[in-house]
């Protein structure tokens, strides 16, 4: 197969690269990038993909390109269509790897009317820091006509942004569809069919960015998959023209709940996680499972953290009702694989979940405050603050433990009796 162009081999300037006849890749290469958003590792760099359709009433360019590769994107557009006949531009999403030309492309077509989904008005205002700013908001069914060419919008939010939208193309059943079937992985042979293998990619780039929307995802697909797109143009990474329906569906199994949840559909799960060094938190989480295990209705799982991977333990607890941690006292903090596992949850909804913490200590014991905070921050809810044990825990503490289990149980199942409020305790 013939190597795509995407320079000019007279001018040697960037040019645009077809998807079709009316419809042209006008985005930028970004080899060098290692790391995306902090957090993503960006083993292959990443591209900007941002697109340009010609209608027979104008043009329209679907998002735009990262500021310091405004160049590139300006080169390729230029080199299909004039900036007097953009008639439309359509943010699909506001994150600034998108809508660094932006301002420019606003300066130099400024005819062109912006869509932008409804959730994005106050984000674009931010971004502009301009008054006056004219723009259409969109949501799913809205249509904007180029003639010959139509595009229809999908609400897609939170798919990776709460402004996030995709954009369909009827006439040539294309798909732009933003970050959705995105992946971080530049290869100038730009398609699928030709590009190398990036599977790798595209799995990692659904676990950080949309594996935290798992119910969004569902929502979005139910949208794209009756339109059965003959081909996905997402903003990162190659283009889907090839089995694009195979990504859609590698979605959907990637949204799923997973095999053990949907055999517990009348069960609550509760995971148990410790770590211990003289074996006091040990002995405080088993007392706390027995106490827990009493209530009917709860699946309580009981694990030592020091002898598990991190990742399979958070694909437990992305599926978890309860998430109890029990962490010692070092140096005034709680331990890093605890806080390793707490770091690794980001990629999860946790919205909800019931979570509790305990630990035995030596002189101070922070680390139950401090990991109870953390839960907290993760949107967990801690109904029961949490329990402390100084050193070895006495029988009567075990029995407080138990007694710690079985209350956090009774809370997830709904069966708690409502606090009676003793005037004095608040003294
Ligand atoms: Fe590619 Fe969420 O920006």
């Amino acid at each position: 197969m013939a190597n795509i162009a995407t320079i000019s081999a007279e001018t040697n300037t960037p040019i645009a690269v077809p998807l079709s006849e009316r419809v042209h890749w006008i985005g930028a290469f970004d080899p060098d990038l290692r790391s995306f958003d902090i957090i993503l590792k960006t083993a292959n760099g990443t591209t900007y993909n941002s697109y340009l359709i010609r209608g027979s009433e104008g043009v329209a360019i679907i998002d735009t390109v990262k500021e310091n590769f405004s160049d590139d994107f300006f080169a390729r557009l230029e080199s299909v269509a004039d900036y007097s006949e953009i008639k439309v531009i359509v943010l699909n999403h506001l994150e600034p790897d998108h809508t660094g030309a932006l301002p420019e492309l606003m300066l130099r077509a400024p005819q062109a009317q912006l869509y932008i989904s409804q959730k994005a008005q106050s984000m674009l205002k931010a971004l502009l820091k301009r008054d006056g700013l004219s723009f259409t908001a969109v949501l799913t069914g809205d249509k904007v006509s180029l003639g010959d060419r139509n595009l229809e919008f999908l609400h897609t939010p939170y798919l990776h942004w709460p402004d996030t939208q995709c954009t369909y193309l009827l006439e040539e059943k294309m798909l732009f569809s933003g970050d959705v079937f995105g992946c971080h992985f530049c290869d100038t042979r730009l398609f699928n069919d030709q590009a190398g293998d990036f599977r790798f990619s595209f799995e990692y780039y659904y676990a950080h960015i949309m594996r935290p929307f798992k119910e969004y995802v569902i929502r979005a697909l139910a949208l794209i998959e009756p339109l059965q797109p003959d081909l996905i143009a997402p903003t990162h990474g190659p283009i889907l023209r090839d089995q694009p329906m195979r990504y859609v569906h590698r979605y959907q199994e990637l949204s799923q709940p997973s095999l053990g949840v949907q055999n517990l559909l009348h069960e609550k799960s509760m995971l148990i996680f410790y770590i211990s060094s003289y074996g006091n938190t040990r002995h405080m989480a088993e007392a706390i499972y027995e106490g827990a295990m009493s209530i009917a209705g709860v699946r309580v799982s009981l694990y030592d953290l020091e002898g598990g991977e991190v990742s399979p333990f958070v694909d437990l607890i992305e599926d978890a009702d309860a998430l109890l941690l029990g962490t010692p006292t070092i140096n005034g903090d709680s331990v890093k694989p605890v806080w390793d596992l707490l770091s690794s949850l980001a990629v999860v909804n946790l919205k909800n979940k019931l979570g509790g913490v305990f630990g035995s200590y030596g002189w101070t014991g922070e680390a139950v405050r401090l990991v109870e905070d953390r839960l907290r921050g993760l949107k967990l809810r801690v109904p029961i603050t949490g329990m402390r044990v100084k050193l070895i825990p006495t029988e009567q503490e075990l029995a407080d433990c138990t007694q710690f289990g079985r209350e956090l149980a009774e809370e997830l199942m709904g069966l708690s009796k409502p606090k009676v409020i003793d005037f004095a305790d608040l003294s």
